[in-house]
């Protein structure tokens, strides 16, 4: 039995004429840019979050660069980020003008190590970091580095691109830091029919200077204090997501059933190691006790991946590589100046990760399917 990565269909079956009537909506009041719709679900978005301040701009990356802007982090300061996420986490800083540092990754969440940004900050180029971009990797949390930002000052910004709805300490991602980026990407959590993004944060001040950079650094109509960018979301997203955020929880809670049945399910086949590495089997996702994980991505790591991979995949299995190749290892950031063995963490991080079918209306026959095709992946070659 085929077993798809993600069946977006699943989705919209059930919620077809709702998006439809929500659709017709736009085209009656003819707001096609930002307008009515926005504003509401960019109104019900702040308060699902328990935010102040929720922006819709017009894609995740364009949302890393507007909290990077709004921010104020620019030339001449440096940020702090991870190795191990999309390429947009560090390309938004080099847009914004800034420098990116990276530092490596815990391997048991993939997520920014505390320790390795405090051994960043007391480094030779410390002085010039003005703030720290954790990534909430795979639906889970990175530590809040709220008491970090604090004590030395520094601006905390969220890529929250893969989390929404994602907690740390009671708090959801988008309200952890000074400001934070969210993607609706079509494969994300909350999606979008296209590309958008959000930015959202608690401070009035970074929500006037995100909304007037939004649109080309206006505050009135035609005069422009600063230079900004076209980044706003359009009407049909945002009528879109209005439908879809009313429904988020319901699938954040499907998806964690889907996990849950992915450990029973490996751990009843004998396949689940401990970790943080692999052996012959299979470790599976860790979950950080008192967070709230959103499952964006059920991520196990194991020995031989690329084989595993392209058994699936013979198999008509799903199953994704995020991410086969470090940040610092791109080619286009060897302007960054590391080199492999910079970062072991995300580069073993790379070699071993396999992400697995997970959606919420994934059936427990198809995950089965899956755990059964890696038992016999693995039988095979042990
Ligand atoms: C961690 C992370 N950051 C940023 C982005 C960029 O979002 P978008 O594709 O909406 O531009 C994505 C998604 O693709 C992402 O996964």
């Amino acid at each position: 039995m085929p077993v798809p990565m993600l069946d977006l269909k699943r989705q919209y079956q059930p919620i077809h004429q709702e998006l439809l009537d929500a659709l017709g909506h736009v085209l009656e009041t003819q707001q096609f840019i930002l307008g009515e719709q926005v504003a509401a679900f960019e109104h019900a978005a702040a308060r699902q979050l328990g935010v102040a301040h929720a922006i819709g701009c017009s894609s995740g990356t364009d949302a890393l660069w507007l909290a990077l802007a709004a921010a104020g982090v620019g030339p001449g300061q440096a940020v702090i980020t991870t190795p191990f996420s999309f390429f947009a986490s560090v390309s938004a800083i080099l847009r914004a003008g800034a420098t990116a540092l990276l530092a490596d990754i815990d391997p048991a969440t993939f997520n920014l190590s505390p320790a390795a940004v405090e051994g960043v900050l007391d480094g030779p180029q410390g002085k010039f970091v003005r703030a720290i971009l954790p990534v909430h990797l795979f639906g889970q949390c990175a530590d809040s580095f709220s008491s970090l930002g604090q004590q030395r000052g520094l601006r905390i910004i969220e890529d929250a691109a893969q989390a929404w709805g994602a907690e740390w300490g009671g708090v959801k991602a988008g309200g952890l830091g000074d400001i934070a980026a969210f993607s609706f990407y079509p494969t994300k959590n909350l999606s979008a029919a296209g590309d958008a993004g959000m930015v959202t944060m608690n401070s009035d001040d970074l929500a006037e200077r995100a909304r007037m950079l939004r649109q080309h650094g206006m505050r009135r109509r035609y005069y422009h204090d600063e230079i900004g960018w076209n980044t706003r979301m359009d009407g049909f997203q945002g009528a879109i997501l209005a439908v879809k955020l009313r429904y988020i929880e319901g699938w954040n809670h499907a998806r964690h059933t889907v996990a849950r049945r992915y450990h029973a399910l490996f751990h009843a086949a004998g396949l689940a190691e401990a970790g943080p590495y692999p052996v012959h089997g299979v470790v599976l996702p860790h979950e950080v006790p008192g967070s709230r994980h959103v499952w964006h991505q059920y991520v196990v790591r194991t020995a031989r991946r690329d084989a595993l991979h392209e058994f699936l995949a013979r198999r008509k299995i799903g199953s994704e590589i995020y991410y086969p190749v470090p940040l610092h290892m791109q080619e286009a950031l060897k302007c960054l100046g590391y080199a492999e063995g910079s970062f072991p963490e995300a580069e073993r991080a790379a070699r071993e990760v396999l992400a697995l079918p997970i959606f919420p209306e994934l059936r427990e026959d198809e995950q089965q399917t899956v755990v059964n095709a890696v038992a016999e992946f693995l039988s095979e070659r042990s």
